[in-house]
């Protein structure tokens, strides 16, 4: 999209379509009802439905008001728009997109694997259980992995991106229509309710947890699952790593940002939801309460051949056509990454946009093989990126905007019919970086005692 010359959306429509086509992928439908499943439940569902209004919502706008006002790929916005030198934060976002795509990728490829295993018997015959142990790690799975970059990579080069808006409006209600038979099934299922509760009724004794200081035990917000919940919020809707910024860089001035923002918000929770209300109900239907939680990476897919395979005749062909769109909604996740990674290349060694997605496509394939080979290290990975990389880029993006970038405010109130330009940067000067400098904090810490524990088998928490 970055080339020759500077093009604008087309239509307000078509903006939008694209935005909610990086946003809705498998961060809704496989990594929400994983995250919930990791973090015990509703507690989780809760603090990223809070944390998207205090910090999801105000975070899209800011990067809306780059991108809007520079009409720069976030490289050049970055270096050209102020006194101070915040070109390293580009550098943060291409690494980060390097980071998430290549185990995005791996994932996309376990999708591809569902959904042509669908045409043959192996779901019929196998438990989609130990299907998912033998397709998860592997050769195989490196397979479809290279398979994915390659078509996304193929997309990138041709620049056909703008086939990505026709594709969205088709994809994008199928999924809706899919999820909500399904929620629909579940609901009618024996043993629902259980799932209802676990996934939609928050439990105190979860949200606060007691951290000691000294001698003194002082009960505060349980820190880990609320910076799971911001990782979340980042990771669904595609921000903190100039993907955002850079859509919104094609935007005409007279747009709405606010609305724009309420849009895809909306629609990218209501598909998360959605998929958690088909999700939760059939894993205690089904009894895959234990599998689930040996393997919460694979709660989606462990939990949904399972549920096809009792349809009968149809299921099949439901699984198929179920994998199918998430491959869909992936691909048009995974090109938006690959989009920033290539442009921001384009713009730093001036290289022609063929060779910068080719290589960059190559070496995000090669960083994603150890994904491939061990499910642990993958969602290591997407520890690191998600919870911080991404905040990282969130709490610098708020700052710049927030502290050093000159009349945001003014930006924002171009073309807006909501007088919400002083709540807005209020948020973005005085909460947005302390919560997320807070959590990031949390992150690091998570992180080191795990890698204690990993070090030292029997220490560490
Ligand atoms: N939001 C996408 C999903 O939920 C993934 C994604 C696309 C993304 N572009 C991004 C995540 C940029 C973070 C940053 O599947």
């Amino acid at each position: 999209m970055s080339d020759v010359s500077r093009g604008q959306w087309n239509t307000r429509l078509g903006f939008i379509l694209a935005a909610v086509g990086s946003a809705v992928g498998l961060g809704n439908i496989w990594r929400f009802p994983y995250m919930t499943a990791e973090s015990g439940g509703a507690s989780f569902v809760f603090l990223y439905v809070v944390l998207l209004f205090i910090i999801g919502i105000p975070v899209m706008l800011a990067e809306f008001v780059i991108g809007r006002s520079s009409q720069l790929s976030p490289v050049q916005a970055l270096a050209q728009s102020s006194q101070r030198n915040w070109a390293p934060l580009g550098f943060l976002f291409v690494l980060t997109g390097f980071t998430i795509l290549s185990y995005y990728s791996v994932i996309a490829g376990w999708t591809l694997q569902y959904m042509m295993d669908s045409l043959g018997t192996v779901f019929q015959d196998h438990s989609s259980e130990q299907y998912f142990q033998a397709i998860s790690a592997g050769n195989r799975a490196i397979f479809f992995h290279l398979i994915f970059m390659g078509l996304t990579t193929g997309i990138v080069v041709a620049g056909v991106e703008n086939g990505i808006e026709r594709a969205v409006k088709v994809l994008i209600p199928l999924l809706v229509v899919l999820l909500a038979g399904l929620a629909v099934w579940a609901y009618r299922q024996d043993g629902a309710v259980e799932g209802y509760t676990y996934y939609l009724a928050p439990d105190v004794n979860k949200l606060i947890k007691s951290y000691s200081l000294g001698p003194l035990s002082v009960p505060f917000l349980n820190l880990e699952i609320l910076s799971d919940a911001a990782g979340q919020t980042f990771f669904t809707l595609s921000l903190g790593m100039g993907a955002m910024l850079t859509y919104s860089s094609y935007l005409s001035k007279q747009e709405d940002l606010f609305e724009e923002t309420l849009i895809i918000s909306a629609f990218d929770t209501g598909v998360a939801l959605l998929a958690g209300l088909a999700i939760f109900p059939i894993i205690h239907a089904f009894n895959l309460v234990e599998k689930v939680g040996e393997s919460t990476v694979g709660t989606l897919f462990i939990t949904l051949p399972e549920a096809f395979r009792t349809m009968g005749g149809w299921g099949m062909f439901l699984n198929f056509a179920f994998f199918a769109m998430l491959l869909l909604a992936a691909l048009t996740s995974g090109i938006s990454l690959l989009e920033v990674v290539t442009s921001s290349v384009i713009d730093e060694y001036g290289i022609s946009r063929n060779v910068a997605a080719t290589t960059s496509g190559l070496a995000i394939f090669l960083l994603g093989v150890p994904a491939a080979l061990n499910t642990a290290w993958l969602s290591l990975a997407d520890k690191i990126a998600s919870n911080l990389l991404l905040l990282l880029g969130g709490f610098m993006l708020s700052v710049y905007v927030g502290w050093y970038m000159s009349a945001p405010a003014e930006e924002l109130r171009r073309g807006l019919g909501w007088n919400i330009s002083s709540l807005w940067l209020g948020l973005i000067r005085y909460v947005v970086p302390p919560v997320l400098f807070l959590l990031l904090m949390t992150g690091f810490w998570g992180l080191s005692q795990d890698l204690l524990a990993q070090a030292l088998p029997g220490a560490g928490g």
